[in-house]
């Protein structure tokens, strides 16, 4: 655990003077079927005449911005020429588990995953980054992150800008720490200076006319309260998993880490004006890491010294230029109804209690490491098993200090409800990510559909890099309970296991074991672990043996004789 920050080291590169001077990077666009990513070292100057090395991918810093079209069948090609392992997840994609890139997906130094896949979410914006066990943070830090644009063919109805870089404008907007060699540091509390789209103190010409934002906020930890100088009005017309039913008009939005929005802005009244794009940051709420007050009962060392914490800030300098020549010149008044599950259609409710973990030596109310329901992340033991198709609630409840924004992979959800209270206008649409405030519950409603694996879990965490690293994550299957019984292990011979599922006591192989030898049983879990085991002895011809103690779940019976090898599959409820 790395929670030694040595403040001497740390530079603070302060953002006071607000003179927008760079031009905004627009990031170069790939365009499927085929997307060859390489991730390398680089390096690029933030601050002249230093050289501050970097990760990028195709690049200096960032990736190029995939563009995909939901029903396309794709295929990208990682190619890891690091020296060290990564992995890359397509956030907010549903996709199988082989495919999501999460932990378990390492790419080994020098080799290349190739993950392929249909589209299948709705058109908004995504992004993809590694999620190597332990070590999200460092790899995003040192600039490994990329936006995905999905189109679809309802989006493409409505009249809205969609001309990249012209007026539909990507903005992944980061907020990072340099040290004094002007190296990037995973130095939270320092995180003073924003990079939108890889660039400080960046402007942008806009055409005078109705323009789209794409906001993603990637900070480690930051949450940004977006809004435009003079409080001029915009319109969120997406989430993270889709289009909203209606543009909903707004002076604020708040996003913490992982989550998009897009919004529009009328600027056809300020041709040859500028106005910036903002955080007001100092009208964040208690317990959000970027606002006046991290936690309630102490702060991260060197919180204050940071001038981003608690007061407003400039993103980006809109320069308004003339109109393109077929502008969209109105907000549309509204877009296809959203589809909500229904709460009588619930499966399973399940709750996620966010708790500091005591347990740890230097435990602070504010550092962390926080748990989710008591567990440490362990690579090897799986928290929750969902089944095919199952409508579900899940209940967060955080008895922290710090808001948290959750994560969940596979899977859109609709929040239903904050405390009882419907969420905030905007977040009622598809989401992936939603922060949790302090003493907060939130419930939200979902459905794990099309994908089902015995063993490839998902992932799910808060998306607070160290929070995530440390531990504040967990694991799950979606299993099928149909495709129970194919065996899985190689050279053995399928026997049935009755009945299936149980609770109590199964019966194997029946008439099967005509010989008298005494037979080895042993059954294990979904990870390969052995977890009974014991010699039956040749006095019926039937093995049958009592499963009521193991935890509900998917095992393997594997029955041996001195020379052959059985095994069959069940379902323990
Ligand atoms: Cu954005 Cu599990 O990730
Ligand atoms: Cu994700
Ligand atoms: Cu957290």
């Amino acid at each position: 655990m790395t929670r030694s920050i040595i403040p001497s080291l740390v530079l603070l590169i302060t953002l006071v003077t607000a003179k927008a001077q760079n031009p905004l990077y627009i990031p170069d666009t790939l365009n499927g079927p085929i997307y060859n990513l390489t991730v390398a070292y680089s390096s690029k100057v933030f601050f002249p005449p230093n050289v501050t090395d970097t990760y990028g991918m195709n690049g200096d810093i960032l990736a190029p911005v995939l563009l995909m079209n939901k029903g396309d069948s794709i295929t990208l090609n990682v190619i890891n020429d690091l020296n060290i392992s990564t992995t890359m997840h397509w956030h907010g994609f549903h996709i199988s588990a082989a495919n999501d890139g999460g932990p378990h997906q390492v790419i080994d130094p020098g080799t290349t995953w190739s993950p392929s896949f249909k589209v299948r979410n709705d058109a908004a914006t995504y992004w993809f980054h590694p999620h190597l066990h332990e070590n999200t943070e460092l790899q995003v830090t040192k600039g490994l992150a990329g936006m995905i644009i999905i189109r679809d063919s309802i989006e493409s109805t409505y009249d809205l800008p969609r001309t990249y870089g012209v007026d539909d404008i990507p903005l992944i907007v980061q907020s990072k720490s340099f040290d004094a060699f002007y190296q990037l540091a995973s130095f939270n509390s320092y995180d003073s200076t924003i990079l939108i789209n890889g660039t400080i103190d960046p402007y942008v010409e806009v055409p005078s006319q109705v323009i789209r934002l794409r906001l993603l906020a990637t900070a480690s930890s930051r949450s940004f309260l977006f809004g435009l100088e003079g409080d001029l009005p915009f319109y969120q017309i997406a989430t993270d998993g889709g289009l909203l039913d209606q543009p909903v008009s707004m002076t604020r939005l708040r996003l913490s880490t992982g989550e998009r929005a897009e919004i529009l802005i009328d600027l056809s009244a300020l041709q040859g004006q500028s106005i910036f794009l903002k955080s007001f940051a100092s009208e964040l709420e208690d317990g959000i890491i970027g606002g006046p007050v991290a936690g309630v009962s102490d702060t991260l060392p060197g919180y204050y010294s940071n001038p981003l914490n608690g007061n407003d800030y400039n993103l980006l300098r809109l320069d308004v230029v003339a109109p393109t020549t077929n502008p969209v010149t109105s907000i549309p008044s509204s877009f296809a109804p959203l589809n909500p599950w229904n709460e009588a259609d619930v499966d399973v409710s399940r709750d996620m209690v966010f708790t500091l973990d005591t347990n740890t030596l230097f435990a602070s109310p504010v550092e962390g490491p926080f748990l989710i329901n008591n567990a440490p992340f362990d690579m090897d033991s799986i928290n929750v098993t969902c089944f095919l198709d199952e409508v579900e609630i899940w209940r967060l409840i955080n008895q922290t200090e710090l808001a948290h924004p959750f994560h969940i992979h596979d899977i859109q959800f609709y929040v239903l409800d904050v405390n009882g209270n419907p969420p905030a206008p905007g977040q009622h649409g598809q989401k992936d990510v939603v922060l949790v405030m302090p003493g907060d519950t939130v419930r939200f409603i979902t459905q794990f559909e099309r994908f089902a694996h015995p063993t490839d879990p998902y992932m799910f965490h808060c998306h607070i890099l160290h929070h995530e690293d440390e531990g504040m994550m967990g694991h799950f299957l979606v299993i099928d309970t149909n495709a129970v019984s194919v065996p899985e292990i190689m050279g053995t011979q399928q026997i049935s296991v009755s009945p299936n599922p149980s609770s109590d006591i199964i019966s194997i192989g029946s008439g099967r074991f005509d010989s008298v030898q005494t037979l080895e049983v042993e059954v294990y879990n979904i990870l390969g672990q052995k977890v009974q085991s014991y010699l039956h002895t040749p006095d019926n011809l039937q093995v049958s043996f009592d499963v009521s103690k193991l935890q509900a779940g998917l095992y393997t019976v594997v029955v041996r004789s001195i020379n052959k090898q059985y095994s069959g599959k069940f379902l323990k409820i």
